[in-house]
């Protein structure tokens, strides 16, 4: 499953160092876990929802991994209620703290109440389900993560979770928005668009694959011009 802007940005290779310089965690969340500032959440939150809800009975439940997730728990709030540990993959290490700040319940942790609610709200709107309680989400999240780990690493990187090990290890795989503007530079950190993901899925040995992408204005922060939601399927063999 793929949640991710599309950019054409030219490509701009930063060292490790470099990267978490460029990337102002805190400012990106005042923005980015907010619909009211990113329209193209409530997109994301209501498709991301469906898709697990129309899914779900071929949904693995044992190992999800988000990559490029840091600092977001958008996704991984609603995997975790389906899947019992998360591997949350970044590779910029203060990306990473502020998700265990948030694990650990640390006073300076974001507050992610506003974006969560929402996913609540999108749930019971979808699944007439109004048990469903925010309190009891946010621990089901913290202990996905706790059992899976955070991991920084590059998933391009030969050694990590993504492109190493066993093919078979992970039942749901989710990433999104992996690009970001700061400090007026343009860092195409993973540069993708729609054919190069429908490409690699395919290539990988995937199938049934959907691409419910919706075009979108110039995202002037992200410098995206469309919102992909692209969902793909092991074939039924090689599970
Ligand atoms: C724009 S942020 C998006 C965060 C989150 N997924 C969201 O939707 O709000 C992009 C994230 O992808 C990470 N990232 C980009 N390329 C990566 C790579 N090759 N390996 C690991 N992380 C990467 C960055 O460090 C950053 O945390």
């Amino acid at each position: 499953m793929d949640t991710t802007h599309s950019t054409e940005n030219s490509n701009i290779q930063l060292n490790s160092e470099e990267r978490g310089c460029q990337f102002n965690t805190e400012k990106y969340l005042s923005i980015h876990a907010y619909p009211t500032m990113i329209p193209a959440l409530n997109f994301i939150i209501e498709n991301l929802i469906r898709i697990v809800n129309e899914n779900k009975t071929r949904l693995g439940h044992d190992r999800a991994l988000e990559f490029g997730g840091g600092p977001s728990l958008l996704g991984s709030f609603l995997l975790a209620q389906k899947i019992k540990s998360i591997v949350f993959a970044d590779y910029i290490s203060h990306n990473l703290t502020d998700v265990e700040n948030w694990v650990k319940e640390k006073p300076n942790a974001h507050n992610w109440s506003d974006l969560f609610d929402r996913v609540i709200q999108e749930y019971q709107k979808q699944t007439e389900d109004m048990s469903v309680k925010r309190s009891d989400w946010e621990k089901q999240l913290r202990e996905a993560i706790k059992h899976g780990g955070l991991f920084e690493c590059d998933v391009n990187a030969d050694d990590g979770p993504v492109l190493n090990g066993e093919p078979k290890h992970y039942n749901v795989v989710l990433s999104n928005q992996t690009y970001y503007i700061e400090n007026e530079h343009r860092h195409p950190i993973l540069s993708l668009n729609r054919t190069f993901v429908i490409e690699a899925l395919r290539d990988a040995g995937f199938e049934d694959i959907h691409d419910e992408s919706q075009n979108q204005e110039l995202d002037k922060v992200a410098d995206g011009n469309a919102v992909m939601i692209i969902t793909a399927f092991k074939p039924k063999s090689s599970i």
